[in-house]
């Protein structure tokens, strides 16, 4: 059996990075675990972030992955060191691939960042930024409507609009010229939030960048999938499934046809 790639996040917004990994890595088996009864992760203490996300890698160890990718900021800042020492197999997170991308398009080396409050309290963009480039001035913003939104499904939509301008206002006229999604639910509202921004604004999420880093990983380790057969990716999450697979659906329409969703809902307290 082909082993996989298990992806996690809190809810939804894992599946932008999905969505990249099997752009990329279309013979990639994915098994994606939201945890849509406990999003939001933002405004939770890091300490209980830590413990969901480990509960959930421990959940998605028995099915034997070859990696584990936290596609989630806030449980990437909160909990990516203790999970590389609680499992064997590689672990990577969103904040690093993020930052990559984010020093690869700046110009002017003024960088905006937007986030949960989790990612934002945590200061891991910063530190991560200056640790490769440390003349470059950062401007951090909490969003904490802004997740809550997606996973209700409220993308595109004009009340959004409004949201994300509320959200976005203090960064309007920072002389940034690039803005790290720093919260993988943040590329369902890419449209409104470069709408906000304005064109001379380049928006950067982590989704191409961890896509690129998972396949640099597989390969130095001879452990791409062989197989000639698209493989069935699996989705699971703790909440109710119906509004998680309309939201799934519409978002990986392209692969749709090739991937059946196989709902198993764990039972997590
Ligand atoms: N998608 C998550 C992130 O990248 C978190 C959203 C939330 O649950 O607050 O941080």
């Amino acid at each position: 059996m082909q082993q996989a790639i298990a992806v996690l996040d809190s809810g939804v917004g894992g599946l932008t990075v999905i969505k990249e990994v099997m752009r990329q890595l279309p013979q990639e088996k994915v098994i994606y675990f939201g945890d849509t009864a406990r999003s939001p992760y933002g405004p939770r203490p890091a300490e209980e972030v830590r413990a969901f996300t480990m509960q959930i890698v421990d959940y998605l160890i028995q099915y034997d992955p070859k990696m584990i990718v936290i596609a989630c900021n806030t449980a990437t800042a909160a909990a990516i060191k203790e999970i590389r020492t609680h499992v064997s197999i590689p672990v990577i997170g969103v904040i690093s691939p993020g930052v990559r991308a984010a020093i690869k398009s700046t110009r002017s080396g003024v960088v905006g960042v937007i986030g949960t409050e989790g990612t934002i309290r945590s200061r891991a963009y910063e530190q991560a930024l200056m640790s490769i480039s440390p003349s470059i001035q950062v401007f951090s913003e909490p969003c904490p409507l802004l997740a809550p939104l997606v996973e209700k499904g409220l993308f595109g939509e004009d009340r959004t609009q409004s949201v994300v301008e509320q959200s976005l206002r203090k960064l309007i006229g920072k002389p940034i010229d690039c803005l790290i999604l720093g919260c993988t639910h943040y590329p369902f509202l890419a449209k409104e939030i470069s709408r906000v921004m304005g064109p001379h604004v380049a928006i950067i999420s982590s989704a191409d960048e961890t896509a690129r880093e998972i396949s640099t990983i597989l390969s130095d380790r001879g452990m791409l999938a062989t197989s000639g057969q698209l493989p069935i990716h699996q989705f699971f999450c703790s909440g109710e499934p119906e509004l998680f697979k309309q939201i799934a659906k519409d978002w990986l329409k392209e692969q749709m046809f090739i991937v059946p969703v196989v709902w198993q809902v764990p039972r997590i307290i």
